[in-house]
């Protein structure tokens, strides 16, 4: 895809972070929108940002809800009459906790949110998607879908089924001779209010500080990046120099790599004091 003028992109979780950067710069390279979050007042903070704010079609919903998703699909060709780009953006975590501790009302929000939401996403734009000469499905995983991080295994799950879903996929679409190009992106650590938005975590303002000095990469930088592989029919990408690091690592050697991996989450756990 050459560049996204007159391009309809879809995203979720258009509110905050990557989905608010991605839609803010889509817009300023032309694209005509169609946004999503749960939370109306971030989606109205991101709308404010946009000289026309009229122009951009969106609603709100929880991506985890099937039929909500499966009208939003609907409403969204009635309103434009194609799709080129669907990014299927939305994602919770929910902080640190042992596979064991993490509840199974966890485990199935944050499947039902970063999961089932990414395949709602998919499975209701694909066939609009494959009536353009060329498209684009942007999945967002993470490099927790490249490699199990522990104290995060529902997140981990989420993500990984993310990449599984969308290389499958990518690999039906080449098949086929579609025009879509499905991509599976997977960022390390990036500035935005995952952390913040996690639902009973009270960390204090200077916890949070902390922990974005973490996250080496800004929400811009990763949509910077999700444009170009956008572009250029890239079907995976890692960004940021941890998420290079450790896939990297992960591919020379699984026992060091584990090792690295629980000396940095008890690193990150001390740094937020979750003491689990
Ligand atoms: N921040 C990171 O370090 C990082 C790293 C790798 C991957 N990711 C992934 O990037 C994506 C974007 O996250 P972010 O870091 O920008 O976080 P963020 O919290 O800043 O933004 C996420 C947005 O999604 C919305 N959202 C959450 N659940 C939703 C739902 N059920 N329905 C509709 N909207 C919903 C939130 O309201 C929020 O506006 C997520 O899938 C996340 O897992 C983030």
């Amino acid at each position: 895809m050459k560049n996204l003028h007159d391009k309809v992109v879809v995203i979720t979780g258009a509110g905050s972070g990557i989905g608010r950067s991605l839609a803010l710069k889509m817009y300023k390279q032309g694209a005509k929108l169609a946004l999503n979050d749960f939370n109306k007042e971030a989606l109205d903070e991101t709308l404010s940002m946009i000289d026309n704010p009229n122009s951009i079609y969106h609603e709100i919903f929880n991506v985890s809800i099937k039929k909500d998703f499966d009208q939003f699909a609907k409403n969204v060709v009635n309103h434009y009459k194609k799709v080129d780009v669907v990014v299927n953006n939305a994602g919770i975590t929910i902080g640190s906790y042992s596979s064991l501790e993490t509840t199974i009302e966890n485990y199935e929000k944050v499947i039902g949110i970063n999961m089932w939401g990414m395949i709602y996403g998919t499975l209701n734009f694909l066939p609009e998607l494959r009536k353009q000469e060329e498209s684009s499905i942007v999945n967002i995983s993470s490099i927790w879908g490249l490699i199990g991080s522990p104290y995060q295994s529902a997140y981990s799950v989420s993500k990984f089924a993310i990449r599984g879903f969308s290389e499958a996929l990518a690999a039906e679409e080449f098949c086929n001779n579609s025009g879509v190009v499905v991509t599976s992106v997977h960022p390390g650590g990036v500035k935005t209010n995952i952390v913040r938005n996690i639902e009973g975590q009270n960390l204090t303002e200077n916890q949070l500080k902390k922990l974005d000095a973490h996250f080496p990469t800004t929400a811009n930088q990763t949509a910077d990046k999700i444009i170009t592989a956008i572009k250029k029919k890239k079907t995976r990408i890692t960004i940021g120099p941890d998420a290079k690091f450790m896939y990297r690592l992960s591919r020379f050697s699984q026992r060091i790599t584990m090792k690295f991996m629980v000396n940095w989450a008890k690193k990150m756990m001390k740094t937020q004091q979750w003491n689990h």
